[in-house]
């Protein structure tokens, strides 16, 4: 069991002590690894050296269902990682060199610096992300968390009343548009299309109320567009107020656990033309997914 949770912000994060992953777990450190995540949505396991991805993997099936890996996204393009269950969150290509500067897929990592939260455009969302840091650059490259119950709890009262109720559509290319890639095609649209989430959810494991919006959010049910939009950046500029935002300075072997259903996240910059970030993630899901077109990073 751990030895200790040390908090690693004055709010939520917090990293665990005397947890290996790369080790059989007893049912009473998992249940005590759930508590911490259902308090800090955001913990950190240290290693002296970075779990296999076969460890990884293991671990993460401990905490739900897993994302077990679709179609590939881009046709004709190979994978470095042979894990369908790991997403190769990296700046390498198959063959472990840095992306070229016209690489599509550079374009779609950097989406990744928009505040998000992973899946939230499937139907079945994402619960835990778990990243485990293989390479990381000398500097740059930190992770930023909000914690969205804590955003919620600092709503003015009338402004809460007006957002309970409304369902917001989450599209994977509305965010990946806005973070510089290129339109997606006709094909990749149809395959892919928005799903719907209400606004304020009670966040299960802390029952807590959390905001559930995101750089995938493109749109309200029953609103024009633009009135949309403009609700959602207030209520993103609201959320990423520098008192609600932690920064998780990455240590190699850490694998870090974030709860997406009570929490937002961006990767922030270094320099991905000339450093290596190889940074592998596994993802568990609301429920057992079966018959989803895509892989979706
Ligand atoms: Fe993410």
């Amino acid at each position: 069991m751990p030895t200790a949770i040390e908090p690693m912000s004055p709010k939520y994060g917090a990293r665990l002590k005397g947890v290996d992953i790369r080790e059989p777990l007893d049912a009473a450190t998992l249940a005590e690894i759930k508590a911490a995540l259902a308090e800090y949505a955001v913990c950190a396991i240290g290693h002296d050296a970075s779990p296999t991805d076969e460890q990884h993997i293991a671990f993460s099936g401990l905490l739900g269902p897993m994302e077990r890996g679709k179609e590939k996204k881009f046709a004709g393009v190979g994978e470095r990682i042979r894990h369908p269950e790991i997403v190769d969150q990296s700046n390498l290509n198959e063959v472990g060199e840095i992306y070229a500067d016209s690489d599509r897929r550079l374009a779609y990592k950097r989406a990744n610096r928009l505040w998000h939260t992973d899946m939230s455009f499937f139907t079945i969302r994402a619960t835990y992300s778990l990243l485990a840091a293989h390479i990381v650059p000398a500097v740059g490259a930190d992770t930023e968390f909000v914690d969205m119950r804590a955003v919620w709890d600092a709503l003015p009262q009338e402004r809460k009343a007006k957002l309970e109720g409304l369902v917001v559509e989450h599209s994977y290319w509305h965010s990946r548009v806005l973070g510089g890639g290129p339109e997606p095609s006709a094909e990749e649209l149809a395959a892919h299309p928005p799903a719907r989430h209400k606004m304020v959810h009670v966040h299960e494991p802390s029952g807590r109320k959390s905001l559930y919006i995101a750089s995938h959010s493109m749109g309200i049910v029953g609103w024009p567009q633009a009135k949309a939009m403009e609700l959602f950046k207030e209520l993103m500029t609201f959320a990423t107020q520098p008192q609600f935002v932690f920064a998780h300075k990455w240590r190699l072997g850490d694998v870090l656990i974030w709860d997406n259903m009570c929490t937002l996240h961006r990767a922030t910059e270094f320099d991905d033309r000339g450093q290596v970030r190889d940074v592998r993630r596994t993802t568990c899901r609301e429920r057992v997914v079966v018959n989803e077109k895509m892989r979706i990073e």
